[in-house]
């Protein structure tokens, strides 16, 4: 793994990123027919998402909010983080994924769509997502990062981990690789496109912002983490 820490982060929004992407109901057909093969992609998406997990410094009692909680993998971890007395709770789209995550975790879930998130202002101490934004389309995300924002109890902590672009020789290739796939059929590339989060996340309101740029088999992958 290499890993990359990043200053300066309030700065302009990329003008690079990618506007658009698959539709909601594109999204949840494509994450209900991939089922548990998402497991896959830990191969080069795992290790970012321990470094986050391990920077939203998750401790007994808290209550958390996964969104976009997948397969469930870091459910278990953030559950086993929170006991005793804490609650997860796992937020998806997908059908499939949310009974993928029920039988591995037993948590609390919630069928619904992560641009409108179904909680009273400051329910969570802590909110989780992973690879979930790259799936928002540009012009939603301020409004969902205001919504995450929302959720968040004053002093909360979010950990956010999304594709990004390449920071050395190899991860720009394959970024190059992914845009071009990402161009002639977004949906094989499960409508992930590459972004860079950090201003959008300050310009929310957020503080304490951190990024860095987790490498993985070429695979680069932003952790940006912030406080209500
Ligand atoms: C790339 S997967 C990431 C899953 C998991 N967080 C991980 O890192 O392995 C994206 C997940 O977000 C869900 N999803 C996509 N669009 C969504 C939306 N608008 N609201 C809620 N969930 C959504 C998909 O069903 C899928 O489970």
């Amino acid at each position: 793994m290499i890993r990359f820490t990043f200053h300066s982060l309030c700065g302009t929004i990329a003008s690079t990123m990618i506007d658009n992407t698959i539709t909601r109901e594109e999204a949840q057909h494509f994450y209900d027919r991939l089922g548990v093969r998402h497991d896959l992609a830990e191969w080069y998406e795992g290790q970012a998402k321990v470094h986050a997990l391990e920077l939203l410094d998750l401790h007994p009692g808290q209550r958390v909010l996964n969104v976009g909680v997948g397969t469930g993998k870091e459910h278990i971890h953030i559950q086993d983080a929170i006991t005793p007395g804490g609650r997860a709770i796992g937020l998806d789209l997908s059908p499939v994924m949310l009974d993928l995550t029920r039988a591995r975790t037993g948590a609390q879930l919630c069928k619904a769509d992560a641009c409108a998130l179904p909680f009273v202002a400051s329910s969570f101490d802590r909110l989780f997502s992973s690879y979930l934004i790259d799936l928002i389309p540009l012009a939603d995300i301020p409004a969902l990062l205001a919504d995450f924002r929302r959720v968040l109890k004053p002093g909360g902590r979010m950990a956010l981990v999304s594709l990004t672009e390449g920071v050395d020789l190899p991860s720009r290739t394959v970024v190059a690789m992914w845009k071009t796939a990402y161009a002639l059929r977004p949906s094989a590339c499960g409508g992930c496109r590459p972004l860079q989060l950090a201003a959008l996340v300050c310009q929310a309101g957020f503080c304490q912002i951190s990024r860095h740029v987790v490498v993985q088999m070429g695979f680069p992958s932003e952790v940006v983490v912030a406080t209500r």
